[in-house]
């Protein structure tokens, strides 16, 4: 998705915003963009493609003289990935950049027009900036505030002016954060692309307008002003470097035993930090992609513990005409925070006056923010787009809760282990390269498991679609031959999750029922078998047991991916922070 920084202060913008963007780069993004400010003039350079054709087009510039600036990397939604709906749009007097969506750009568009604006691009962008023009007479606050009330959707913007010495910033429905420096001040979607320069922020409320000088910075809102405290954040600078790995997906799947480890020291002998899910009569958990088969794994987990359980996709539980049960905790699963239908689905169950529980990464983030109560799960920054250590932490907070109801030796045993084992699972990088070996050149794999086995195979097939563009589907074992068993064929890939003790013998019946049409198996299981391709994982506590398997099946689709020869950590078409509907 789209990212924003900006920046006001003693030094050239050039290199922070040049730095700033890279940062930001691992939300996916089709094109990006500079805006310099000197006294009276801007000076716009846009390219389309990776930020490394804007960075050789600025060195064939003359740049002007200033300190001040904004940058974005676009993410395309209103109109095709090229230079004219690049970021920063220049309207009249004003210039900016925004993340979101305006939902009624082409009405107010045409109004527009009729006034005789001309427009360059297809964007919804340049609606705003026009209309921020024409309102503009004395102050462009007031400009501002007069703007969105015309504006529908979300937006985060970045505005300056060749008029005035100033930059300002606003946001509605998405992230946007104002850093502060010494005498030096940043604007962005994400903290992670100003960690180099300051660890203090202050976050900015729904409209409310950031004006910085070179004195300084107001918030205000309506016109009046606000008072927001400066917060300082934990992330670790560290975190934003491939240290030696050839792709983040890879790097961020070997942190998963240490950020595991961390976790249950600081959990294990402090349960009372986890909320009490058993005093409520009825759980509902909500999230999108692998956020909701994380929450897939909740279900089965706090059913197991006689809890009521119901889960959703977040773009369907915002629509849903829910009844609410008295007594009902919604929790909603997001590593990002800024998932637009997991906050559309945690704003309606707070406006329901049901308890809110986010299981989140990113501790600046809306649903961070808004939610009744919170649990970090302290992931680092997680920059490759497809989710990997995140969704391991999300199952593992689950799995806190759920032990949490009913306790027992056997959990805190294994949980202790869990590090361990989960290492020695990933130094098998070898063994994981030859079953991609196996499996690369396939266009159809499926994978099967019951109960909480089949919430292990949604994630692994999701995994291996969305960084190898293998099609990959995953059933419930039950239920592949009431029509799906029809499409194995000879050679057609079948992966069977077989873990749970109720049900494995019935997996492997249904394995069984697809080999004998053709299929070639790979089980995943914690018993031995005679299956040629198997991965054995150590048996641990049934509610423990996801955070054993799920890695493997990550590797195994980082290796078909690399063997594909693909862009593993920004795959086609995939955004790391879905922060439009
Ligand atoms: C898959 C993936 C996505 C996200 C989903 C939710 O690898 O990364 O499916 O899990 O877009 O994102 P968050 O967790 O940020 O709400």
């Amino acid at each position: 998705m789209c990212g924003i920084i900006g920046y006001l202060g003693k030094r050239s913008p050039k290199d922070i915003l040049i730095e700033g963007l890279k940062k930001l780069e691992y939300r996916g993004y089709d094109s990006a963009g500079i805006a310099l400010k000197n006294e009276n003039k801007i000076q716009i350079i846009k390219s389309v493609g990776k930020i490394k054709y804007l960075e050789e087009k600025i060195e064939k510039e003359k740049l002007i003289d200033s300190h001040i600036g904004i940058a974005h990397t676009r993410w395309a939604t209103h109109g095709e990935p090229n230079l004219e709906n690049a970021h920063p749009h220049k309207i009249g007097r004003i210039t900016l950049v925004h993340n979101g969506i305006i939902e009624n750009a082409t009405i107010l568009k045409e109004k527009l027009e009729k006034e005789g604006i001309k427009f360059h691009s297809s964007t919804d962008t340049e609606v705003i900036a026009a209309l921020i023009d024409h309102y503009y007479n004395n102050s462009i606050e007031e400009a501002i505030t007069k703007s969105i009330k015309e504006l529908k959707g979300s937006y985060a913007l970045a505005i300056i002016s060749e008029e005035e010495d100033s930059l300002y910033a606003i946001r509605c429905e998405s992230p946007l954060i104002l850093g502060i420096g010494e005498k030096e001040y940043y604007v962005t979607s994400d903290i992670g692309a100003i960690i180099n320069q300051t660890r203090k922020y202050v976050l900015l409320g729904e409209n409310e307008i950031v004006k910085i000088t070179k004195d300084g910075y107001k918030i205000t809102k309506d016109g009046k002003k606000v008072e927001r405290k400066v917060e300082e954040s934990t992330l670790k600078e560290e975190e934003s470097g491939l240290l030696g790995y050839e792709h983040y997906m890879m790097k961020e799947i070997m942190e998963e035993p240490i950020l595991v480890e961390n976790i249950i020291k600081k959990y294990k002998d402090n349960l009372d930090k986890l909320p009490d899910i058993s005093k409520y009569k009825s759980i509902h958990i909500v999230g999108c992609g692998s956020a909701y088969y994380a929450a897939e794994v909740g279900k089965y987990l706090f059913e197991d513990d006689g809890i009521k359980v119901e889960v959703e996709v977040a773009s369907e539980y915002r629509y849903r005409n829910i009844i609410y049960e008295d007594n009902t905790l919604v929790i909603l699963i997001s590593q990002s925070g800024e998932t637009a239908d997991t906050i559309a689905a945690m704003r309606k169950a707070n406006e329901n006056k049901i308890d809110t529980l986010a299981i989140v990464n990113v501790e600046t983030s809306t649903i961070a923010r808004e939610c009744t109560y919170k649990l970090l799960i302290e992931a680092g920054r997680e920059v490759a787009v497809a989710t990997t250590k995140a969704y391991i932490l999300q199952v593992l907070f689950l799995s806190l809760l759920s032990y949490k109801v009913h306790q027992d030796d056997k959990y805190m045993k294994d949980l202790l282990s869990l590090p361990q084992q989960l290492k020695v699972l990933l130094d098998k990088s070898g063994f994981y390269k030859k079953l991609a070996d196996a499996i690369y050149k396939n266009e159809d794999v499926y994978f099967i498991g019951r109960r909480i086995d089949y919430a292990i195979s949604e994630e692994g097939s999701l995994k291996l679609k969305e960084v190898s563009y293998i099609h990959s589907d995953s059933y419930q074992a039950g239920e592949l031959k009431h029509g799906t068993i029809s499409l194995i064929n000879d050679g057609t890939i079948v992966f069977a999750i077989v873990t749970d003790e109720v049900t494995k013998d019935k997996t492997i019946s249904n394995l069984e029922e697809v080999i004998s049409r053709g299929a070639i198996p790979i089980y995943v299981g914690t018993d031995d078998c005679n299956y040629k391709n198997k991965i054995i994982i150590p048996k641990v506590h049934k509610k423990l047991q996801p955070i054993l398997v799920v890695p493997t099946l990550q590797m195994i689709a980082y290796y078909v991916a690399y063997k594909r020869g693909l862009e593993i950590d920004k795959p086609r078409n995939l955004a790391k922070s879905v922060t439009v509907e």
